[in-house]
């Protein structure tokens, strides 16, 4: 009867694949009565701003918030240890273990959980929000699912400044920002570029942005535009702002504009009036002995003389 038991083995074996088929498909319908579901599974969020994000869980009628567990915990990428953002236990927050950076910014939005949603809400997004969150939901079973938060901070608003060196007669350009990621720094003005003579560094700010400065030295041409144009490689978007000399040129040559628009005006209408008043003792002087025919002459040259005096104060005014 050698023969016989190897045949038992098989069936044995048969029998054993057999039991783990059924195993598994019974555990898979477990499962299938309760998962939990993510409509979205990545989020992009502006620093500053709020987000929110959504599991979704089987909800049969009413639901019953006594029995009912939501964990939100995110993960940074390459850190090792996760943060507890929120979690709801036996119908209410359960506040001790929130992580400090979450108090006060995360929320569950409770109104939904009636539907079978589990809303996570942060305000105010950090840079260091972004990460893998992990939402659990007990309820009657349990299961998870993993959601992608991405965090950028445009370089929106770009402070300039432009100073002199009188003694070196050059211009120092200065652009600063922040945002995230780390954005890299071009110089330009109308016809070149001018990035290689500029030095652009930058410190982390405690919200982990990147506070960039770029400092650009030059002799410029007079009046002339330049722009410093962040370039943010990896949201592939750029803002820029534009520096002029012109400010500063005009503070330089302020003397000589002083000089055409006030004093070369005032000394030419201070000299009209005194031709005007010599002509005027001379034809006081001609009346008294002279016929009505040289009188008329004389008023119409006074007029002219007159008319001239308000054509220079109007050109004064106006250069003012
Ligand atoms: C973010 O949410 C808070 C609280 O709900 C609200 O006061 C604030 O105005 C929101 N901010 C933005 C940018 O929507
Ligand atoms: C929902 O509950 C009712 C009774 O409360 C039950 O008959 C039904 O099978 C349940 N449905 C699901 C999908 O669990
Ligand atoms: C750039 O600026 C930093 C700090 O202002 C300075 O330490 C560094 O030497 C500068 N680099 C160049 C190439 O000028
Ligand atoms: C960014 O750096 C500049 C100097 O380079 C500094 O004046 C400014 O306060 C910094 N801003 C922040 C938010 O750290
Ligand atoms: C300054 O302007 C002149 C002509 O207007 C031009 O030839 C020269 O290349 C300019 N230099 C710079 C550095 O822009
Ligand atoms: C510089 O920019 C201003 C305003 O953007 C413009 O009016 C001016 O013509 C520009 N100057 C040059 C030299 O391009």
């Amino acid at each position: 009867m050698g023969s016989v038991s190897p045949l038992i083995k098989i069936s044995e074996k048969m029998f054993q694949i057999l039991t783990v088929l059924l195993l598994e498909t019974q555990l898979s319908r477990v499962s299938a009565l309760f998962t939990v579901e993510v409509p979205q599974q990545l989020y992009t969020a502006e620093y500053g701003s709020n987000v929110t994000m959504e599991c979704r869980f089987p909800v049969n009628g009413s639901i019953d918030l006594g029995l009912l567990t939501v964990v939100w915990e995110q993960k940074r990428q390459g850190w090792l240890k996760s943060k507890e953002v929120y979690t709801f236990r036996n119908g209410k927050a359960f506040p001790p273990s929130q992580h400090p950076d979450y108090i006060g910014r995360a929320s569950l939005l409770h109104s939904e959980l009636k539907l079978g949603r589990a809303i996570l809400q942060i305000t105010n997004v950090k840079v260091t929000d972004a990460g893998s969150y992990l939402c659990l939901i007990d309820y009657q079973g349990v299961d998870y699912k993993y959601i992608a938060l991405e965090v950028k901070a445009p370089y929106k608003r770009i402070n300039t400044q432009v100073m002199r060196i009188p003694s070196e007669d050059k211009f120092v350009f200065m652009c600063q920002s922040e945002g995230f990621p780390l954005a890299e720094v071009f110089w330009q003005n109308e016809n070149f570029n001018l990035s290689g003579s500029a030095n652009t560094t930058y410190t982390l700010t405690a919200d982990g942005l990147y506070n960039v400065t770029s400092i650009l030295t030059f002799k410029p041409n007079m009046s002339e535009n330049y722009t410093c144009v962040f370039w943010n490689k990896e949201l592939n978007a750029e803002t820029s702002a534009h520096v002029s000399t012109s400010a500063l040129m005009s503070t330089q040559y302020s003397g000589k504009k002083l000089l055409i628009s006030f004093i070369i005006p005032t000394s030419v209408i201070v000299a009209v009036l005194l031709c005007a008043l010599i002509i005027f003792q001379k034809r006081k002087t001609f009346k008294n002995g002279q016929a009505k025919k040289g009188d008329d002459f004389n008023s119409q040259t006074e007029a002219l003389y007159l008319s001239t005096v308000t054509a220079s104060r109007d050109s004064g005014t106006v250069g003012l």
